[in-house]
């Protein structure tokens, strides 16, 4: 397989990188960009050798949006038979944790990539927004749901409907990201975050993944029993007889990764 050319893939111990890197363009997602991320990340998600994963942006943007240019002439048949955001869809298949390192611009599909990463560090200089009314249409990767269950009805109409962005602070108040960190120290504080999640017991990682998710479908009664059966099944993996044991022992656990 070529090498990507929207993208810089690279993997640091066991975290895999993924590097937005149209900047001309401040990392407009086009058609191409999606395939490539999407390669790279179930790439990533069977690679035994990494447990989690990290995508960003450059410090100006982590991506203002699906590529305008690309999509200004596509008639309707285009995007119906020939979708140029389906690649996206498939992000909810990865079953590592993967987390947004968002400096700069994260407009229209940028916010929503942002949203399709399982959580969001941004820098002080982040700005959040779907603009998508101001070109005269809407959200498409998902915003209108995502970002209304991340932030509640009222914010998001605002979001969508003004098409205005809001800052670091606004987002974290809200509950939009986890973290702000300082600028320079975007890129560290996500890697460490997500060092820390790929040096623990892979399976329970990704039961955490795919119990936390559970919140979003389906009633609460079966997603609280998701949980439990989740929560017995980690007790046939082998980190779970190594963390119990390193606490009792006081040591630290050493765990194997799958
Ligand atoms: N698609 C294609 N090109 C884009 C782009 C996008 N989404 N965003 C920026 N660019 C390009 C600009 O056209 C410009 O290219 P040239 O140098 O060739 O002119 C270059 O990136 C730099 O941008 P600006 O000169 O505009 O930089 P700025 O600092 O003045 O403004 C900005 C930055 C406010 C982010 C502005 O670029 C902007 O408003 N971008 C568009 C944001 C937007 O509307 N996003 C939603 C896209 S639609 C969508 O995403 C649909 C969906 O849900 C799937």
């Amino acid at each position: 397989t070529s090498s990507p050319q929207t993208i810089i893939v690279e993997r640091r111990d066991r975290v895999g990188l993924i590097t937005l890197n149209r900047p001309k363009s401040l990392n407009a997602l086009n058609g191409q960009l999606a395939i490539e991320a999407l390669a790279a990340l179930k790439a990533f998600d069977a690679d035994d050798r990494v447990g989690s994963i990290v995508i960003t942006g450059s410090a100006r943007a982590f991506a203002a949006g699906a590529d305008i240019a690309e999509m200004a002439e596509k008639p309707f048949t285009d995007f119906y038979m020939n979708d140029f955001l389906g690649p996206w869809d498939d992000v909810k298949s990865i079953s590592k944790p993967i987390i947004a390192a968002v400096g700069g611009f994260a407009l229209g599909g940028g916010c929503e990539l942002a949203l399709l990463c399982d959580f969001i560090i941004a820098s002080e200089d982040a700005q959040f927004g779907q603009p998508e009314i101001k070109l005269g249409i809407l959200p498409g990767i998902g915003g209108s749901q995502r970002l209304t269950r991340a932030v509640g009805k009222s914010l998001a109409m605002d979001l969508v409907l003004t098409g205005r962005t809001i800052g670091a602070a606004e987002a974290k108040a809200v509950g939009l990201v986890a973290r702000v960190v300082p600028s320079s120290d975007l890129l560290q504080a996500a890697l460490e975050a997500a060092h820390t999640i790929a040096g623990y017991n892979a399976p329970a990682v990704k039961m955490a993944k795919e119990a936390v998710n559970r919140a979003f479908e389906g009633p609460l009664s079966e997603g609280l029993r998701h949980e439990r059966l989740l929560f017995q099944a980690a007790f046939a993996t082998e980190g779970q007889k190594e963390g119990m044991n390193a606490f009792v022992n006081k040591r630290a656990p050493v765990f194997r990764h799958r």
